[in-house]
């Protein structure tokens, strides 16, 4: 990396100020029902214990609360996972800038501290300069570990680094080197699969991936746009109209770049979403009044039988609607699949990593991005600002 990074910081005796996306979704109670953006910290946080820091302070944000203080979007339930998933106490602050935050912060005996949700002042989303100043008035040296937030230029991640050093943690770096690698230097053949409600948001990665990949495979809600570009027949489902003419030329865009964009030969279809509906499965020409819910057998085998040769893969999207157990079946059988490959396969956060969580493959891939809206960007070829405003080294 062209950029400091943690390892190349002496960090002893340092305070730390490390920005993390702690961003975790809870139910009604305030109860974390996912903890993986929490616990994919924790290395970088006890690299800096063991680096024998004076004090690490962590700033985050949590939901959106429009600048507000909302409280059911406070970090204190995070602080409480984050302090039993390392076995030592985290104190938690609840602002995060201030005199009486910076004292605090420096006198109580943790060593680690949260400091309360940086959306909560307006300042953070619109990088106010002053706001970022006085976040870094925090610490000696600055950390941003959360690749999940990386593609906005806030005060938290972009402002701050005009006043502080400014180092990438351990998690960011990870993301960046395999995700990079993944859209810089695959191993080829090199094969995407695409999925997700809309053909809109996968327009700029189709762009970005289809010279760089071998084979692009669509299903998921986006696909009907394609297969209805194509002339078939898709009865209820998810269309974009003002997205066919763009599938078109997507379509022969690959044709003249001799690349394979690979669309479901059948699907699941139901008459309303529902997950007890009375489902059947089609051919690709869908019949009037039914909605495709998921890919089908035939499209799994296909898909399976095309990314059996793959040495890498990268996947954003789910290729039906996963959430419910009737409809969940292409995307577990593909995931089941490529979980067993000599290859490296890298999934975009958000729904597809849901997916993965849900299925109990987390472990089965080489890496499962953090970054939702993030990793959408990166394999769109943006420069995330998070990450370009770090410290050249
Ligand atoms: C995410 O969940 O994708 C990140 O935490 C960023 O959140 P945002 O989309 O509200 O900026």
């Amino acid at each position: 990396m062209t950029k400091l990074t943690l390892k190349d910081l002496d960090l002893k005796g340092k305070t730390v100020l490390m920005r993390s996306d702690f961003n975790v979704p809870q139910d009604d109670r305030l109860n974390i029902t996912d903890d993986t953006r929490i616990r994919a910290t924790l290395p970088t946080i006890k690299y800096i214990l063991e680096k024998e820091a004076k004090k690490l302070i962590l700033i985050s944000h949590l939901g959106r609360p429009d600048g507000k203080v909302v409280a059911k979007y406070s970090l204190r339930p995070v602080a409480v996972r984050l302090s039993e998933l390392l076995g030592m106490p985290v104190k938690f602050l609840n602002d995060c800038i201030g005199e009486e935050i910076k004292r605090e912060s420096q006198s109580c005996s943790e060593k680690i501290v949260l400091l309360e949700n940086l959306r909560f002042h307006p300042e953070e989303e619109t990088n106010n300069a002053d706001f970022a100043k006085q976040l870094a008035a925090l610490g000696d040296v600055f950390i941003n570990d959360a690749f999940g937030t990386a593609h906005r230029a806030h005060a938290s991640t972009e402002g701050i680094t005009h006043y502080l050093r400014s180092a990438s943690g351990l998690l960011l770096e990870k993301e960046i080197q395999y995700l990079g690698t993944a859209v810089e230097n695959p191993q080829h053949p090199f094969m995407v699969i695409l999925g997700g409600a809309k053909v809109s948001d996968k327009i700029r990665v189709i762009d970005n991936l289809l010279p760089k990949c071998e084979v692009i495979l669509i299903g998921g809600g986006m696909s009907y746009t394609f297969l209805k570009a194509q002339g078939k027949t898709i009865g209820n489902s998810k269309l974009e109209k003002d997205k066919i003419d763009l599938a078109k030329s997507i379509l022969e865009r690959a044709k003249s770049l001799k690349k394979e964009i690979i669309l479901p030969v059948d699907n699941v279809v139901v008459e309303t979403v529902q997950s007890d509906a009375k489902s059947e499965i089609v051919g690709e020409n869908i019949p009037e009044g039914k909605i495709a819910v998921d890919i089908g057998p035939k499209t799994v085998k296909l898909f399976k039988e095309k990314l059996q040769s793959a040495k890498t893969i990268v996947w954003n999207g789910p290729l039906g609607i996963f959430e419910m157990d009737a409809f969940s079946k292409g995307t577990e059988e593909v995931a089941r699949f490529i979980a067993r490959l000599k290859a490296d396969t890298i999934i975009g956060g958000g729904d597809t990593a849901a997916a993965m969580a849900k299925f109990k493959l987390e472990d089965k891939m080489t890496h499962i991005s953090t970054g939702g809206g993030a990793s959408l960007e990166f394999l769109e070829g943006k420069v995330l600002p998070g990450m370009a405003a770090l410290t050249d080294k």
